[in-house]
């Protein structure tokens, strides 16, 4: 992208009469979709960049069912490290303003890639959890006792690692990892937010599959898209408008220039 471009678009977010302003006080339906940058101001690691997990961790030993195969003690230190991280982390005005607008629009849907469960603790309406949830678990086994998965909070495990309760197996923990498939059913709940009048990416790297494909997905079916990040990411030129900023900072301003229509 040019800088010309993006020194315009910044000018945008100060706007108030601006393209995207004018979108979303006129929108009837709003999606928005986030990724780790929108939990980096509540403390939560991004996976990449300079300070992202995946800079000290490797995805292979740590996030894919091979490596859970192989080592399921290690993936769960691992996992039970980053749940006691999440653990002492609240929503951030993104958070805060995403949910706000989630009771505003009449037909709104929040995909998340984020398995860290702030957006539920903000009071976001109408959720997708595309990559799961860290505070989920199910039967590694699949057994025929237990439920399909269930809400397990425990921060540290008294055995590891940790049993299945059904069938005395393993459990894992809720999320998606790398070669794994997103349940139809969830990415069924994904492609209905595509039809809206605007579709927001708010704080993911647009690189993993197939969340970043969901904006372009989003403007083909007409749409008016936008995106805010700290930095370009490969989707910057396809979408209309690209804000750079910190969303914890774009968001509020843009939501002060929307006061009125959102009462
Ligand atoms: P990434 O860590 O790949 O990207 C985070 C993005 O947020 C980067 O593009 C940053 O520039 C941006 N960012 C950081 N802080 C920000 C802020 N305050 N405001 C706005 N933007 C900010 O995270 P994701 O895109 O969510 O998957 O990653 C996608 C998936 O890759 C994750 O769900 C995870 C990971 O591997 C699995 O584990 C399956």
């Amino acid at each position: 992208m040019r800088s010309g471009t993006l020194s315009l678009q910044l000018l945008q977010v100060q706007d108030p009469n601006s393209q995207i302003v004018h979108a979303l006080q006129t929108a009837q339906s709003l999606t928005v979709l986030t990724g780790a940058g929108v939990s980096a101001a509540s403390g939560v690691p991004t996976f990449r960049g300079q300070e992202g997990l995946w800079k000290s961790y490797r995805p292979e030993i740590l996030a894919t069912p091979q490596a859970f195969a192989k080592n399921p003690k290690l993936v769960w230190e691992w996992y039970q490290w980053r749940r006691t991280k999440i653990a002492t982390c609240k929503p951030n005005r993104s958070h805060e303003i995403i949910s706000k607008w989630s009771h505003h629009y009449s037909k709104f849907t929040l995909i998340t890639q984020n398995v860290d469960g702030l957006h539920e603790q903000a009071g976001t309406e109408n959720v997708v959890h595309l990559h799961g949830s860290i505070w989920e678990v199910f039967c590694w086994n699949d057994c025929q006792l237990s439920p399909p998965r269930w809400i397990d909070k425990t921060l540290i495990y008294s055995k590891m690692p940790p049993a299945c309760p059904y069938c005395g197996g393993l459990i894992r923990p809720g999320v998606i990892w790398f070669g794994e498939s997103i349940s139809s059913e969830i990415l069924e709940s994904a492609t209905r937010g595509l039809i809206c009048d605007v579709f927001l990416t708010v704080g993911t790297s647009s690189i993993v599959y197939p969340a970043a494909s969901l904006i372009c997905a989003a403007k083909a079916k007409g749409a008016f898209t936008a995106e805010i990040n700290l930095e370009p990411t490969p989707v910057s030129e396809q979408v209309d408008v690209s804000m750079l900023g910190a969303a914890e900072e774009v968001l509020p301003k843009l939501d002060s220039f929307l006061v009125d229509s959102l009462l």
